[in-house]
This record gives C-alpha cells, sequence and structure tokens, in this order.
C-alpha cells in the first residue's frame, strides 16, 4: 500500500503544502450540504440517486467530490444549482449558501425568481463538454456579454470590454478576434476556456466544476488546471470540483469528499484522506490509481491493473445498511445497520463501523 500510493501522496503533500489547510471557523463556510435527498419519483417508485448527502466547502478553498460513475455527483452539483430534469426533486435536506451581502440561505427551497439571480452571479457551473453550454449560433463575445448583460448595468461597449478581458483572463490569446468567433471554429482546449471565462464573467464566489477536465487530453488537462487554480487564487472564489480522477484531486483540491451510492463515505483535508484513508471504498479507490513504476514487473512485463471487485449497486437496487458491503473485504454482521458519518479527527470523518482499523 505504502509504495502503491508514492506518486498521488507526494501530489497531495504538495497541494496541501501549497493550500496551508488550517482550521477555519463556521462563517467561512460558503456552502453547507446537509443530508441532502435528491429523488426520481418515476410512478410510484423513487429512485434515490442522492440520499443523504452532507459536505461543507469552505471560502477561497477547493473541495473535490470523487466516486465511481453512477454515485450521484452530477445529481448533487445540478441539486445545489436547481437545474434538475425531470422528474428529479429535491425531497429533503438542506443547501446553505452564504450570499455575498452575509445573509445565509437555503438553496433547496429558494423561490425559482431568486435562483436565477444567484445562478450565474453568486455560483457558476462549467461541464465536461463546453458544447452544452456554449449555444453553436452565437459568437463567443455575444455569450459571454449575455451573461454580463443579465445580471449587471453596463452598455453594450463595456460589457464587450469586459468579455475581452474576460479572454485575456482565461490567456486566450488575440482576444478581440476570438470575440467574434463561433464555438466550433476553436478547439477543444479553447472551448473550456472560453466556458470558464463565461463562467466566471460575473465574478461568482462559487465555480461548480463537474469534470471539466475529463475529455480534454492530459497536457491540455493540465493547463486548465493550472488556469483554475491561478484563477483560484486571484479571484479568491471557491470550487467545487467534480471528477473521478483522483489524480486530480491531488493536484487542485483542499478537501475531498468521496461519494458511494448517493452518499459522501468520507470526507477530509486530501492529505489525510490520501495519507490515512478511513473507508474501505477509499482505500480500494487509492489503490486503484496506476503508477507507472510500479505497474511494470522486474521482467518489464506489465502486471494486472488493480480494481475494486463489484459495481456501484444501482440506486434502486441498495442492500440495508451500508451500500458498500457485497465489495466490502471488512464487512461484519453489524454493517446490516447504515454508520453515520464519523468524526476520527478535527476534520476528517468516515462512514465505515471498521474505520480505526484500517
Ligand atoms: N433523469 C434521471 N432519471 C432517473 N435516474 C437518474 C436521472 N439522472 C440520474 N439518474 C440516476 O442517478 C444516479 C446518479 O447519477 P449521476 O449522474 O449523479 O452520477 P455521477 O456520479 O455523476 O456519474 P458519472 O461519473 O458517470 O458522471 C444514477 O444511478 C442515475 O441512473
Ligand atoms: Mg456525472
Amino acid at each position: 500500500m505504502a509504495t502503491a500510493l508514492t506518486a498521488a501522496q507526494e501530489a497531495a503533500r504538495e497541494a496541501a503544502k501549497q493550500a496551508q489547510t488550517r482550521p477555519a471557523p463556521a462563517s467561512d463556510r460558503l456552502l453547507t450540504v446537509e443530508d441532502l435527498q435528491t429523488h426520481f419519483i418515476q410512478g410510484t417508485r423513487a429512485v434515490k440517486s442522492v440520499d443523504g448527502v452532507s459536505f461543507s466547502l469552505r471560502r477561497g478553498q477547493t473541495l473535490a467530490v470523487v466516486g465511481e460513475s453512477g454515485s450521484g455527483k452530477s445529481v448533487t452539483s445540478l441539486s445545489i444549482m436547481r437545474l434538475l430534469s425531470h422528474p428529479g426533486r429535491i425531497v429533503g435536506g438542506r443547501i446553505l449558501y452564504r450570499l455575498r451581502d452575509g445573509d445565509v440561505v437555503d438553496l433547496a427551497t429558494l423561490p425559482e425568481k431568486r435562483m436565477r439571480a444567484i445562478r450565474g452571479r453568486e455560483i457558476a457551473m462549467i461541464f465536461q463538454e463546453p458544447m452544452t453550454s456554449l449555444n453553436p449560433l452565437f459568437t463567443v463575445g455575444d455569450q459571454i456579454m449575455e451573461m454580463i448583460l443579465l445580471h449587471e448595468p453596463l452598455s453594450r461597449a463595456d460589457a464587450r470590454a469586459r468579455a475581452k478581458r474576460m479572454l485575456e483572463l482565461v490567456e486566450i490569446p488575440a482576444p478581440e478576434r476570438r470575440l467574434d468567433q463561433y464555438p466550433h471554429e476553436m478547439s477543444g482546449g479553447m472551448r473550456q476556456r472560453v466556458m470558464i471565462a463565461l463562467a466566471l464573467s460575473c465574478n461568482p464566489s462559487l465555480l461548480i466544476a463537474d469534470e471539466p477536465t475529463t475529455a480534454l487530453d492530459v497536457t491540455i488537462q493540465a493547463q486548465i488546471l493550472d488556469l483554475l487554480r491561478r484563477l483560484q487564487h486571484e479571484i479568491g472564489m471557491s470550487i467545487l470540483f467534480i471528477t473521478h480522477n483522483l489524480g486530480v484531486v491531488a493536484e487542485i483540491a483542499h478537501e475531498v469528499a468521496v461519494m458511494y451510492a448517493g452518499r459522501v463515505v468520507e470526507q477530509g483535508p486530501v492529505l489525510d484522506v490520501f495519507e490515512r484513508p478511513r473507508h474501505p471504498y477509499t482505500r480500494g479507490l487509492l489503490a486503484c490509481i496506476p503508477d507507472v513504476r510500479r505497474d511494470r514487473t522486474a521482467e518489464g512485463g506489465r502486471r494486472l491493473l488493480n480494481s475494486i471487485p463489484g459495481n456501484v449497486p444501482s440506486p434502486s437496487d441498495l442492500p440495508e445498511g451500508c451500500p458498500f458491503q457485497p465489495r466490502c473485504p471488512l464487512v461484519v454482521e453489524r454493517c446490516r445497520e447504515m454508520p453515520p458519518l464519523i468524526p476520527v479527527s478535527e476534520d476528517h470523518r468516515s462512514r465505515c463501523w471498521r474505520y480505526d482499523e484500517l
């Protein structure tokens, strides 16, 4: 285990050093999700895609949400933005968000009219595929200007000047010319930069990034992560970064929340969670990170990559108690009862009865 984690651990240690992670007072929390439940109601059946998610995000920091496909990451972020598609519905819990003026609102129940003023201005979102957010029929400049004019009383000339500054901010060369181009005239990496410019154009306090680098090749991915880190430092925004890539978590996040079958099973500072995972699922995920040095045998052949046996259960077919038990090497009788999120140290929590044996 110790050698298997070396590369990821080194990156996490470096990221944590840079972040100088330290405990912060409760007023420093920008977003607190408490026991969120989002269900898809189909006739008399409810698919419990998110079933008791809790985590919090500090001002100016990055929280990564990780987990296998289907664990409820996107449904969680769409719940925060209140952009769930039919028949998805928030049926329980709270999403407490501190507005710029200091007021705390519950996004789970806020009227849609007030949500419209928050989306884009206080909270912005970027997605894996820029073409889902960019309109192919309008120029990049028009789309950024539209976002600015929706929220701020500026003239078109001033909005265009701001749009140009946004393209400069995300390091797009020849921004004046790019403003008049359509999304299809740009490369994937360039479109992702435009989407970040669009998201940041009204200076949001929170950026939700749902797998924003998954579709990019590794060099462009590294550039986009660098850009987000720099912008966070300059603008002071918080980022909720959704990914299934633990290498990316080590690069960008201060804290990590690990999701499994619609629940958070572990949350804590990245360094803590990477060095001392306290949930068998997290430990399994960390062991799955490929390591070029480790995964070659002495003869130069390849070893099989690690994997966690089995699959994430469907939200409509969960076992009783801890949902990880069918795949868990530590399962005992008590796991038929759902464990709560148990504090294992000041900021670190695990939803496993046997956390102290790991
Ligand atoms: N419109 C919908 N109707 C019914 N079920 C849905 C709908 N959207 C999502 N779900 C279910 O919710 C669960 C969580 O989905 P979600 O998209 O949040 O997963 P994810 O963690 O983002 O996965 P990925 O890594 O593949 O993006 C899945 O089991 C999915 O089938
Ligand atoms: Mg998703």
